[in-house]
């Protein structure tokens, strides 16, 4: 009998997708503490394997595609592969794959809640009532988010999606992106430069990769454009924004706040962060969908699959190197 295919999982989340790999290949599954395998782990489990399904939070750099040089594709549970060195991947003939698309709106609601909890403060009026103060949380007063900017940073999928819920609660939406023109359907969305759209947006909301070129895309001279009644949420990766300036800004109250789902130092958040009053923050939850995450998984594995049948996967980023 034929050799099966090795793919190490490097995540621990129930998966039932993960009985088409297991059918075809020989799964090997991290076991650990943690949700998922730390870096360690991950070059221990990769000398043999074939495939790999790697997650948004852990790194496949040189090192790792050095310690695994059996291996045909990387395919990341999440839209975000920032994790993986796609250069080092194709200069060694490996494959990187993500899941586009369908957490599309996953991300664009938990968007707009942030943008919700900023104008009306909920999460620091549920403390004051847990607190048994009232009055006190009474006297919270919020914004209107209708007649508002909403400024949007990177106008593709997902932030496109943030734009239709933005125009339901009666808000005006300007965006930033390579190109000028959006398209009939987001015609009422108006581009900007960066700097106009920080100077007039009342909430900007960043929806870009994280690359070479926006890293750190938001840092002090960025959020010195702001107004500062205007806020900051990030929902996209913590390193596209200067943590250390944006501590500075909310601690001056340069802006009004920030709600962030993505840090600089992941899962590290900065003590600063956590000791100001005028952010929200949450733990990288843009995915975390129940009825979503095993769309994800299936999609992982259709990847996965795909390539170690000799087939074109259906979402990856550098499948010029092979002619399928
Ligand atoms: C993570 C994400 O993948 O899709 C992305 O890019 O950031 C998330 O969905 C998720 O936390 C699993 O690691």
């Amino acid at each position: 009998m034929a050799e099966r295919p090795r793919v190490f999982v490097a995540l621990r989340w129930p998966m039932e997708a993960l009985a088409r790999i297991d059918a075809e290949c020989e799964m090997r599954r991290y076991e650990g503490p943690g949700g998922q395998a730390s870096r360690e782990a991950l070059i221990a489990a990769v000398s043999d394997v074939e495939g790999l399904m790697g997650s948004a939070q852990l790194a496949v750099d040189a090192e790792v595609l050095d310690a695994a040089p059996k291996l045909r594709v990387v395919s990341n549970f999440g839209v975000g592969f920032d994790n993986v060195d796609v250069a080092a991947a194709t200069e060694r003939g490996v494959l990187v794959c993500n899941t586009p698309g369908v957490l599309t709106d996953a991300v664009a609601d938990l968007t707009l809640g942030l943008v919700i909890d900023l104008a009306r403060k909920v999460v620091e009026a549920e403390r004051i009532v847990r607190e048994g103060q009232w009055a006190a949380g009474r006297g919270i007063m919020g914004n209107d988010l209708r007649g508002k900017t909403l400024g949007i940073v990177g106008f593709g999928r997902i932030g496109r999606a943030v734009a239709q819920r933005a125009r339901a609660f009666g808000m005006q939406v300007c965006f930033h992106d390579v190109f000028e023109d959006p398209g009939a359907e987001f015609s009422d969305c108006a581009h900007r430069s960066l700097d106009d759209l920080l100077r007039e947006a009342d909430f900007v909301t960043l929806h870009v990769n994280l690359t070479d070129e926006t890293e750190k895309l938001i840092g002090a001279r960025e959020l010195a454009l702001m107004k500062p009644t205007a806020y900051l949420v990030n929902t996209a990766r913590g390193p596209i924004v200067d943590e250390a300036a944006l501590v500075r800004a909310l601690e001056e109250k340069r802006i009004a706040g920030a709600g962030l789902d993505v840090f600089e130092h992941e899962p590290k958040v900065s003590a600063a962060l956590l000791a100001l009053s005028n952010v929200v923050l949450t733990p990288h939850l843009g995915s975390a969908v129940r009825e979503l995450r095993e769309s994800m998984a299936h999609i992982v594995v259709d990847n996965i699959v795909a390539v170690l049948e000799g087939r074109r996967p259906p979402n990856c980023w550098n499948a010029e190197i092979y002619s399928f």
